[in-house]
């Protein structure tokens, strides 16, 4: 089983994936947890150039081109070993991200990505995705609260520093692309509480 957590900054999937995955622990079912960018050695060192704010005149190409070379990393050293294990893999973040930053978002062409789709994931794709969707302005608002109270973050906020439009832009794109697989993206209202998301989940994925 892969299951990937998308949403806008601030939206609350760290919280979310770590109850989840404490809840599968109680299950007896074994997971990995892992996110994008950053999960491998390599994939760190990439996610240092791609989210650092002093990086602003990064070229689109070269910047979509730095989320796939972390994902190849991702999938050859965690993902696709984990899933050849029958374990199950949390992903904070996946390749829906690209298609909405980068493809919707920075206006980079869909068809191309998808070309590049099965070189990079092979028949891997996750089976079932919850969009945590709230309002921009609350969203970034809690995003910059975690940059004002953490140094780490602030060094890592090229994107909150984007324009609010951006992010509106990112919202949208990812409430599209749930209509296109309902399936699979599940929306669901974040801006409730924590404990109301978690049920919701499970319902979601053991009912
Ligand atoms: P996060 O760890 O706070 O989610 O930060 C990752 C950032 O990278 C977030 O702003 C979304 C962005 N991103 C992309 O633009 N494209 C991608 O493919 C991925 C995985 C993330």
């Amino acid at each position: 089983m892969f299951i990937t957590f998308e949403g806008i900054e601030g939206s609350g999937k760290t919280t979310q994936i770590k109850r989840l995955a404490k809840a599968l622990k109680e299950r007896g079912i074994p997971c990995l947890v892992t996110r994008e960018p950053g999960a491998t050695k390599i994939g760190l060192q990439i996610r240092a150039i791609l989210l650092d704010r002093k990086n602003n005149k990064m070229d689109p190409l070269a910047e979509l081109f730095l989320y796939l070379a972390d994902r190849c990393q991702h999938m050859r050293e965690k993902i696709s070993p984990a899933l050849a294990q029958g374990r199950w893999v949390i992903s904070d973040r996946f390749w829906d991200a690209t298609v909405v930053y980068q493809g919707l978002t920075r206006g980079l062409n869909l068809k191309f990505l998808n070309q590049l789709r099965p070189k990079i994931l092979g028949s891997v794709w996750p089976d079932k995705t919850f969009l945590l969707d709230l309002p921009v302005s609350i969203g970034l608002g809690r995003a910059w609260e975690r940059i004002n109270n953490s140094e780490a973050s602030r060094k890592e906020s090229r994107f909150e520093k984007e324009a609010e439009a951006f992010h509106q832009k990112i919202r949208l794109g990812y409430l599209n692309l749930s209509l296109k697989e309902p399936n699979r993206i599940v929306v669901i209202d974040a801006t409730h509480s924590p404990d109301q998301i978690h049920k919701k989940i499970l319902k979601n994925l053991f009912d």
